[in-house]
């Protein structure tokens, strides 16, 4: 089969068009013929030799987390997705071959039915993505109905969807995104919108927040331990990018006002992307797509996001 292979570790040169065996199946794997790959930041790390670059047992190797697809082999004739379906999952790389290829074999219970009223471009960039936001809105962070959440980076991948995740559990949600991404922001349902550029949000939130779901972490400005400052006492802290923990989780701790912080281990859970399913197709969630690269162009994908700007998603069009 075709598939954009990570041939080493390195610069983006390094991902090349080429062909590999279709994928095993084993037990519960369902074989997808995938239509369209999600790219996220982690690949372009991994890429680079960060991520989960130590994972990886051998070159070429196929990355990619997320895709959309129709199935060609169930597992078995009962087994809940079947030859045709039109579907969408996760996948845990390196443990299972990546989307960025035209077959991935995932476990079922990694599947979802996908969104109707999504194309397989859209659906492709969603599953990873949307598990993140709701790990870390709805599983560690709790959210609930007329508490105050920042979500950092609320314009990003996991941000646009962390943003409708909260709004839609009760939320009075504030964010933060350059100015271009304002209004977009306050469609998605965003109360408050911070300029992250002109503006420190510890001068701007007038008062103290429940949830900060932290997607910038301390990469950038400080922008976690900064995040303390705004929390209420016994208020919750979401880490999301690694790179910021133990020490923000220690800083914390250190405050003594009973501010629990904690990052998550995210997993692929189909019966949740079911729910997502749902949310899509009564209105209730959206995605946006900022560009659509074919296979062939998968390290300039990568270069696009790892330039810390994208808004939404960046997806690669298998058969393109
Ligand atoms: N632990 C996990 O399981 C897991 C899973 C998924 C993602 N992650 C990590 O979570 C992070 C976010 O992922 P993602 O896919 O959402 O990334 P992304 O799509 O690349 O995020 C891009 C967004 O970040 C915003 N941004 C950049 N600098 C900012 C700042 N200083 N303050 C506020 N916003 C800023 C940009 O907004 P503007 O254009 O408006 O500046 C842009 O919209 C990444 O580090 C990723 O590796 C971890």
């Amino acid at each position: 089969m075709r598939a954009a292979l990570l041939t080493g570790i390195g610069g983006p040169e390094m991902m090349q068009l080429g062909e590999t065996p279709v994928p095993l199946t084993l037990n519960s794997d369902t074989l997808v013929r995938v239509k369209a790959a999600g790219v996220n930041p982690i690949d372009g790390k991994t890429r680079s030799g960060a991520g989960a670059a130590k994972a990886i047992s051998s070159f070429p190797s196929t990355l990619g987390g997320e895709f959309s697809g129709v199935v060609v082999r169930a597992p078995y004739e009962l087994a809940p997705f079947q030859p045709g379906d039109e579907v969408y999952g996760m996948l845990l790389f390196p443990r299972y071959s990546g989307a960025y290829a035209e077959y991935v074999s995932v476990p079922f219970m990694s599947l979802a039915k996908k969104p109707e009223n999504l194309s397989f471009i859209e659906a492709g960039g969603v599953p990873l993505a949307v598990l993140t936001a709701w790990a870390a809105v709805v599983e560690a962070g709790g959210v609930y109905t007329g508490q105050r959440v920042l979500i950092h980076a609320g314009a990003g991948g996991v941000g646009h969807f962390a943003v409708q995740l909260a709004k839609y559990y009760g939320a009075h949600v504030i964010t933060t995104a350059s100015e271009r991404n304002h209004d977009w922001l306050r469609e998605l349902g965003a109360d408050q919108i911070i300029d992250y550029r002109s503006e420190r949000f510890e001068d701007t939130i007038a008062e103290p927040v429940d949830v900060v779901i932290d997607l910038i972490g301390n990469v950038k400005d400080q922008t976690g331990t900064r995040s303390l400052r705004v929390l209420r006492d016994g208020g919750t802290l979401i880490n999301v990018p690694t790179g910021s923990y133990p020490e923000l989780f220690e800083e914390a701790a250190a405050e003594n006002r009973g501010i629990v912080a904690s990052t998550f281990k995210l997993s692929p859970e189909g019966r949740i992307l079911q729910t997502i399913t749902q949310l899509f197709e009564q209105g209730a969630l959206q995605t946006h797509v900022d560009r659509v690269f074919p296979l062939a162009e998968a390290g300039a994908a990568q270069e696009l996001i790892a330039g810390g700007h994208v808004r939404g998603k960046v997806i690669l069009d298998i058969d393109a």
